[in-house]
């Protein structure tokens, strides 16, 4: 099969040395184009900045900005029988980026700013993807219920989620623990395990998605 995944932060800039951005690590996005790959699949892996190798054999998009991020998904979506949306996407960025540093005259300072595309949630609609789609979800309260609302709201197959009000599991840690969502209605618990081994699992459901 061919996968597309997203991963890691987006980089949204403020000014010539500024950015918003948020402790994405990448190390799921990647743990999954390691695990398609180790399956013999082909990998596009579109990804914000990260300082962790790329997975050998992948076919790597680097991108700062959700935009940039929304652009290479855009072009390479439809040669895809899958893909993974693991990023952990920027929701807004600032409406006018500073052409010179900012300077701090002011006590206080406000930005402004506007939504980025979701990614995600164009997949179907605007680009058309008919293939196998699968989102992430990071929650912090209510987890099943934000979780199936959002597979819904994005016609995913599968939605990943976990609790990141956890500090012991996620964000930049080598262990998660997630909750896998399907399309049909079934929920499956995954045992806390290592980014490796979730990734392995999600690359099996997709295979036997594909399947059915
Ligand atoms: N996503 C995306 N583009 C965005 C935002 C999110 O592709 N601009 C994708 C993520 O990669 C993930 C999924 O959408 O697979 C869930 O993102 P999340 O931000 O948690 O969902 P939202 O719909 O933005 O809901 P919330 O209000 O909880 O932020």
């Amino acid at each position: 099969m061919r996968f597309l995944i997203t991963a890691g932060p987006t980089r949204e800039p403020i000014d010539p040395v500024r950015y918003l951005s948020n402790r994405s690590s990448g190390k799921m996005g990647f743990a999954l184009a390691t695990a398609a790959l180790a399956r013999g699949h082909q990998v596009v892996l579109i990804s914000g900045p990260v300082s962790i190798p790329t997975p050998e054999g992948a076919t790597l998009v680097r991108i700062e900005t959700a935009q940039e991020m929304h652009d290479a998904v855009a072009a390479a979506i439809h040669e895809a029988d899958a893909a993974i949306f693991c990023a952990a996407v920027a929701d807004y960025r600032v409406a006018e980026v500073a052409g010179e540093k900012i300077k701090k005259t002011g006590d206080t300072l406000t930005l402004t700013l506007v939504k980025n595309p979701d990614i995600l949630g164009n997949a179907r609609g605007a680009f058309g993807f008919t293939g196998l789609l699968v989102g992430f979800a990071a929650e912090t309260e209510r987890l099943a219920e934000h979780a199936l609302e959002k597979l819904r709201r994005k016609g995913c197959d599968l939605l990943v989620a976990n609790d990141v009000s956890r500090t012991d599991i996620g964000f930049d840690r080598d262990e998660n623990e997630v909750e896998l969502f399907y399309r049909d209605g079934r929920h499956e618990s995954l045992a806390l395990a290592s980014k490796s081994e979730i990734a392995a699992v999600v690359i099996g459901c997709v295979e036997r998605l594909r399947e059915t």
